[in-house]
């Protein structure tokens, strides 16, 4: 079957207002940065054009850069024994991994919280990944940053422990992990510290060795020290010659002002577009692909509005409670650890009209609108659950409030359903029901798409289905098991005239072999790359806010008592009241899923 790429790293292929004309495709490769831009003095300094040095014009009009052969592979034994070993800034250069007399950009990826769970589990996996596919340009550096004391050493140490070579598990892997490994250092600091990050840039400076600098900080602290350490990066380490670009994690504030109130400190630092806010399900492979499924083939776009749609179904359920994380938690509960920005970024995707193109901002503006048009959610609309402690199997699993960081009269939600309205042309009275939870029975995100019924169905009454219940259903299952399928009625094969539900099912594991890319490396790859379109501009930013805080706000001052649901189950009853309000039920829940 035919595939349509044209890249030199391999999983990754763009449409790019950024590098040339629109609807251009670019291809990345390890030879690297076609971004520059002038500095501005109080900013942070952002690259908005290409450099086209190594431009190439590829045979379907798709432009791509030359490929620049990865650094000569030390021998094998010689890297063991180099392995985890320290390596200062000043040997690193003496050995020459860096020729200071090419003309070229580097990139320095400083990971700021590198000692935490995401960027262990996460961040630094993502990064290798990208090392490992040639994604990441010949000059590169990464330095993890955080206040505990550690070596370079150490940090490799640490860092190795986390880099799988899940891609295909291909050869050479150990190799490219020491050389990975080569390439990370260590800055002890404060987040605080002016003085720490200018040292930071000295060390940034020395492995840079004089070529254009191109700087990404990935913030993966807690939301407290956030401001700080982006003030103290961009007066002390930001790129003097090239790019300066800030990875910020959610939580973006707490509701509308608290939000508001974050932007406007980040922008007394940074520009709006060097600020990458992630939304890690942006990322997803589902999720990218649904405007491919919708706006490149005829079948889907025809049916996508009130017409034919009666319901839209956005679920997330994890088998594991907070775990740990309770006091981040319990600070922001579901609705705004999930519903807010996963499941509503998913929608307003889902929802919004044809963009001009595939340009970022041309998709983020139809984003917003869509997200605009949405009725706030009215308490009425929302049932919140809290998992409680359950027994089975001989094993106790623990309630919410058994979390030690919790406190044991805590009434935040751990599961919420919501139904919210799109008020536009398109959209008019179809429910957007979402459902989000943890500790429930399965790990699970997916969209449902429930169409309504075939009207004067032929085989309605004749056959002693109600047909009219089992009407055709949309499936993409965002994760695990990668899936899209269509729920339809079929003739069970034989001389008689039987109907069942089957389904047309695009299995990912079945007909695809290359592993799914983790959300990450996409993501960092596209921060790196400066494409936007995958990251959350500051109206859509906004506009989310907007929809979610009042509801937020009624359910704290009234001190809303949620549903306790037992750890494992399929969350509280009063989801399906909602649901049935609607005339909807639930697709997730259902004897054929
Ligand atoms: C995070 C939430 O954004 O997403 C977590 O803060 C949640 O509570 C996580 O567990 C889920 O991400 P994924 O990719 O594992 O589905």
């Amino acid at each position: 079957m035919a595939t349509f790429s044209s890249t030199h790293c391999p999983s990754y292929s763009y449409p790019s207002s950024i590098k040339g004309g629109k609807n251009q495709r670019l291809a990345f490769s390890s030879s690297f940065p076609r971004l520059s831009v002038p500095a501005e003095a109080k900013f942070f300094l952002q690259s908005q054009t290409s450099s086209h040095q190594n431009a190439v014009l590829m045979q379907d009009g798709a432009v791509a850069t030359k490929v620049n052969p990865v650094e000569k592979e030390t021998p094998l034994k010689k890297l063991k024994n180099e392995l985890l070993s320290v390596t200062s800034s000043e040997e690193w250069d003496e050995k020459g991994c860096f020729d200071i007399n090419e003309n070229e950009s580097t990139v320095s990826i400083t990971v700021v919280g590198a000692s935490g769970d995401l960027a262990k589990k996460k961040i630094f996996p993502a990064l290798f990944a990208l090392y490992y596919e040639d994604c990441l340009p010949k000059h590169f550096t990464v330095y993890g940053y955080a206040r505990s004391k550690m070596t370079d050493a150490e940090l490799r140490n640490m860092v190795s422990k986390t880099l799988t070579c899940r891609i295909d598990k291909r050869e050479n892997c150990g190799e490219k992990m020491d050389q990975f490994l080569k390439r990370c250092f260590y800055h002890s600091g404060q987040y605080d510290s002016e003085e720490n990050f200018a040292q930071l840039d000295k060390k940034l400076k020395e492995h840079e060795g004089g070529r254009v600098s191109n700087r990404l900080f990935y913030l993966s602290i807690p939301p407290n020290i956030f401001i700080d350490a982006v003030k103290c990066a961009s007066l002390s380490a930001s790129s003097g010659n090239g790019w300066t670009r800030v990875i910020v994690e959610k939580p973006f504030g707490r509701d509308s002002e608290s939000s508001a109130a974050l932007t406007r400190a980040l922008k007394q630092y940074l520009a709006e577009d060097q600020i990458f806010r992630i939304d890690h399900y942006l990322g997803k492979e589902l999720v990218e692909n649904l405007s491919v499924l919708r706006f490149s083939n005829l079948i889907f776009e025809p049916l996508w509005s009130r017409q034919y749609i009666r319901n839209v179904q956005l679920i997330f359920s994890e088998d594991f409670g907070t775990e740990g994380r309770g006091g981040y938690f319990d600070h922001y509960g579901i609705i705004r650890d999930i519903m807010q920005n996963h499941l509503l970024q998913i929608l307003a995707l889902f929802a919004m009209e044809t963009p001009v193109s595939l340009d970022a901002e041309d998709i983020r503006n139809e984003k917003v609108k869509v997200l605009r048009s949405m009725r706030p959610l009215q308490l009425d609309d929302v049932v919140i659950g809290q998992y409680k402690s359950h027994t089975k199997g001989g094993i106790t699993y623990p309630a919410y409030t058994d979390d030690n960081t919790v406190p044991k009269d805590s009434l935040t939600p751990t599961f919420a359903a919501a139904a919210l309205f799109i008020d536009n042309a398109r959209w008019d009275g179809v429910p957007f029901l979402m459902k989000a939870g943890k500790a429930l029975h399965n790990k699970r995100a997916e969209i449902r798409v429930q169409f309504r019924h075939v009207p004067g169905n032929l085989y309605n009454r004749n056959f002693g289905t109600d047909l009219d219940r089992a009407t055709n259903e949309l499936v993409i299952r965002v994760q695990p098991d990668e899936a899209i399928y269509l729920k339809i009625n079929n003739k069970v094969p034989g001389l008689g005239m039987r109907l069942d539900r089957s389904n047309l099912n695009l299995h990912y594991a079945a007909r695809y072999s290359k592993e799914i890319p983790d959300a990450y490396e996409r993501l960092l790859l596209d921060a790196i790359e400066g494409e936007r379109r995958l990251f959350i501009r500051s109206d859509e930013l906004n506009a989310a806010w907007a929809l979610f805080t009042p509801v937020l706000k009624e359910l704290e001052e009234k001190k809303i008592i949620p549903e306790y649901y037992p750890y494992g189950s399929r969350g509280p009853v009063g989801a399906h009241y909602l649901a049935a309000r609607y005339s909807v039920r639930w697709g997730d829940l259902g004897v054929d899923q």
